[in-house]
């Protein structure tokens, strides 16, 4: 019964809302039942309650009521000032919001610092290599992700994606930022930001009706849909560095998901959703995310703007159609058709022959045998992405929003 006047309160489709907390709405009962178990979990137990229909209780209601109250413009002033870990709360905000703000700031007590400080060498090593990953890997396949498309083109950042994509890469900057849980840094910030923009957009997209006309939920941004971008990060990178055989040991393996452990908590996702190993995790990925991946218009637009965006990279080398044979490649041919990505004959192949030997290459593993111009092509493919995502991150401040796209 709490279930559904909470459904109630965000939903502004009343009777598909009572049919949706019923868990009746059609698409959802068609869908497999929730099996992973919260053993795997960092939590060691849980509920098993199924993600589907949890939501964040603490910060929604919060951030429902600032958008009612029209008090987001003067919210998202207080927090242009708020960027560093440590940084106390700017003085201002409303009394529920810093309580609920100084309590989801803290850490989660099984922080690793061991860990974290394997990771940061792990980033200094790879850096390069993960602008390209999340960049292109996680920011194509996400366009990939039926829900979070639909909700990320029918809300005000879909309308202007540049934007949408730079704030985006905010997170990813922080979280390759040396010690980005450490008091100076900026993670937690953007984190719980990130936490903010999600209880917003669960208010605002259910009034939005381009997205009611295309989205089989009432309520976007559930905890399985959080799982399920979570896993377009780490778990589909960790897949690229081993396809690209990038050279990554047991430790600096871990790390990584310990990183991406915190950064779940941090985002409000609950502790028995998220995976406590990389062998729960890809359990997890192949009930959540590897059958989810399928085609949407609202994907095919976001995918085309974004490798449009090439003009944004300095230099001749980055058309659209490079950038669209490295998502190719990166994605591989079943994702890049639902995306609807041309093929280019040329680069789609030399990439697909080329790429896994310059990896090795620039690994030391190999002599590169296809020429120095092709391995520095690549080498300016691989610098150019990475520099794009995540310069673009570096600068950017990023806000609650206080409408859907403008319909
Ligand atoms: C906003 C990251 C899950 C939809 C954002 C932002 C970040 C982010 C950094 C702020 C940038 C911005 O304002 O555009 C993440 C991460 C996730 C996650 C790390 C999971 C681990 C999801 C899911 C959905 C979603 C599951 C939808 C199904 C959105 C939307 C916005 C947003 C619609 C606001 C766009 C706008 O209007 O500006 N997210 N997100 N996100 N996210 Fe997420």
């Amino acid at each position: 019964m709490e279930d559904f006047s909470r459904r109630k309160m965000l939903a502004t489709g009343g009777a598909l809302g009572a049919l949706g907390a019923l868990g009746v709405a059609a698409p959802a009962a068609a869908r497999p039942l929730w099996t992973w178990s919260p053993a795997g979990s960092v939590a060691g137990s849980g509920k098993g309650a199924d993600p589907r229909w949890v939501w964040d209780d603490v910060a929604d209601p919060l951030f429902a009521n600032l958008l009612e109250k029209g008090n987001v413009p003067k919210f998202n002033e207080l927090l242009r000032s708020w960027t560093k870990n440590n940084q106390p709360l700017p003085p201002g905000m409303p009394a529920d919001i810093r309580d609920f703000l100084e309590s989801a700031r803290q850490l989660p007590a099984w922080v690793d610092q061991d860990k974290l400080t394997v990771v940061d060498e792990f980033n200094k090593k790879r850096g390069l290599y993960f602008g390209a990953l999340y960049g292109f890997g996680s920011g194509m396949v996400s366009t990939a992700i039926p829900k979070e498309a639909r909700a990320v083109y029918y809300s005000l950042g879909g309308w202007d994606l540049r934007d949408r994509l730079s704030k985006t890469a905010k997170l990813g900057y922080d979280i390759c930022n040396a010690q980005p849980y450490a008091p100076e840094n900026e993670i937690i910030v953007t984190c719980l930001k990130t936490r903010m923009i999600h209880a917003a957009i669960r208010h605002l997209l259910p009034q939005s009706s381009g997205w009611q006309g295309s989205a089989d939920e009432e309520i976007p941004i559930s905890q399985a849909d959080m799982m399920v971008t979570w896993h377009s990060l780490p778990t589909h990178v960790n897949r690229l560095m081993t396809r690209w055989e990038i050279p990554v040991s047991a430790e600096e393996s871990e790390a990584f998901l310990h990183t991406w452990q915190v950064c779940a908590y941090m985002l409000g996702i609950k502790e028995e959703y998220i995976p406590a190993s990389w062998n729960e995790a890809e359990e997890q990925a192949k009930q959540v995310f590897d059958p989810v991946l399928a085609p949407t218009p609202e994907g095919i637009k976001l995918a085309d703007q974004i490798t449009s965006m090439g003009d944004r990279i300095d230099g001749t080398i980055m058309s659209k159609g490079v950038l669209e044979s490295f998502t190719r490649y990166t994605l591989g041919d079943e994702v890049a058709d639902f995306l609807e990505i041309p093929r280019h004959f040329f680069w789609d192949n030399l990439l697909k022959r080329g790429w896994p030997l310059f990896i090795k290459a620039r690994e030391g593993l190999i002599e590169f045998p296809m020429g120095p111009e092709v391995f520095d092509n690549f080498d300016e493919i691989l610098r150019k992405v990475a520099l794009f995502y995540l310069s673009e991150g570096k600068k950017i401040s990023i806000e609650i929003p206080e409408r859907n796209r403008p319909e």
